[in-house]
């Protein structure tokens, strides 16, 4: 199949793919995502073949207006409704009860559906003209997702219908998953929306302990996609941590082959390693903004171990870790 590339103005032209049941990689502020009519059962099993993504893991539907959602779930709760309010368009998912539409492809069995209003504009338009989506990052299962139109031509040239370039994904890394399935209410995947921030709009929030931690080996994940390897790069990467001094000693007296550093700014000229910025050492949004891209680049060299300085917790950094972690299959070293 080929491929079409298409601009911001052919947004008509993606619709209509969408009304006939194919496929369109679509920009979100999050990272682009592989859209298909979410009603359309067998349009978004193509999905999963296209994308080579396990049967078993849920998608999220994407909507362009708060009257879409009523069809779609089963009940929509206070806490629901002021996150709603609050932070939608944006970049949280929430997870709730579904209702009898949402087709068995879309929930994978479950009996939730994850529902997210971006804020893009482009991907806002292409819901309002064909119907909400089902879209998960626009990515081979397993690879670092797509942060612009190229990353998406990278993965999926031949494999969809169109791309629609629209830039530089704003945020880099995915929305925040929320489930108020249950009380507490549990953020699954953390994301551009912070813990503090849901925190302050509904109380007592928890934090899926997966978020950090491997999930033991018989442990069920409460949200599918935790329990595949995510994010990697083709090379070994390896989280580091300790003081910059530390980082940059470890990587210098490293004598293996193919050694690169993914680092802070300010250590770029301290390296005597090919290196990868992914921002400054205090700027948690642009490491967010950096590092999907970061790791494509390494792809594109020789690195055969990539040695990352562990990323702060805190705020989006919960973020950035949640996906580095995964990226280096939890392998961390102190140095
Ligand atoms: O920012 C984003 O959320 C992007 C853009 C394209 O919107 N989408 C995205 O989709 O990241 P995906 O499929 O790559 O990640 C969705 C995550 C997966 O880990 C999946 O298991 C989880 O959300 N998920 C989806 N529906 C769920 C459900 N009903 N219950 C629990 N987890 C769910
Ligand atoms: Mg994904």
């Amino acid at each position: 199949m080929k491929t079409l590339l298409l601009s911001a103005d052919e947004i008509g032209k993606a619709a209509e793919i969408i009304k006939r049941g194919g496929l369109v990689g679509m920009p979100t502020e999050t990272v682009y995502g592989l859209a298909a009519d979410a009603l359309n059962g067998k349009a978004v099993a193509s999905i999963f073949r296209a994308k080579g993504r396990p049967m078993d893991n849920p998608l999220i539907v994407h909507i362009s207006d708060i009257s879409q959602i009523k069809p779609l779930v089963k009940e929509f709760p206070e806490k629901a409704r002021i996150l709603a309010e609050k932070f939608w368009p944006g970049p949280l998912t929430m997870i709730l009860p579904r209702s009898e539409l949402i087709p068995e492809e879309v929930s994978a069995g479950l009996d939730t559906v994850a529902i997210r209003f971006p804020g893009n504009e482009i991907a806002r338009k292409l819901i309002s003209m064909s119907s909400p989506l089902a879209a998960p990052s626009a990515n081979l299962s397993g690879s670092p997702s797509p942060t612009n139109a190229r990353h998406v031509m990278d993965d999926m040239d031949g494999r969809i219908d169109a791309v629609i370039d629209g830039g530089e994904c704003a945020i880099g890394l995915e929305s925040t998953v929320i489930t108020l399935a249950e009380e507490p209410p549990r953020i699954l995947r953390p994301g551009g929306i912070t813990a503090g921030q849901l925190r302050d709009a509904i109380g007592e929030i928890v934090i899926d302990p997966a978020v950090t931690h491997p999930l033991g080996k018989d442990a069920k994940a409460a949200s599918p996609g935790m329990k595949y390897k995510h994010y990697s790069p083709r090379a070994e990467l390896i989280l580091l941590k300790g003081s910059s001094q530390a980082y940059i000693d470890y990587v210098n007296s490293s004598d293996e082959e193919g050694v690169t550093a993914l680092c802070y700014e300010e250590d770029m000229d301290k390296l005597k390693k090919p290196v990868i910025a992914v921002g400054p050492a205090d700027d948690l949004e642009t490491q967010a903004h950096n590092l999907f891209s970061a790791l494509r680049e390494a792809d594109k060299t020789d690195a055969r171990i990539i040695y990352a300085h562990c990323p702060e917790k805190h705020g989006i950094g919960l973020a950035v870790y949640n996906r580095i972690i995964r990226a280096a299959a939890f392998r961390i070293i102190e140095v």
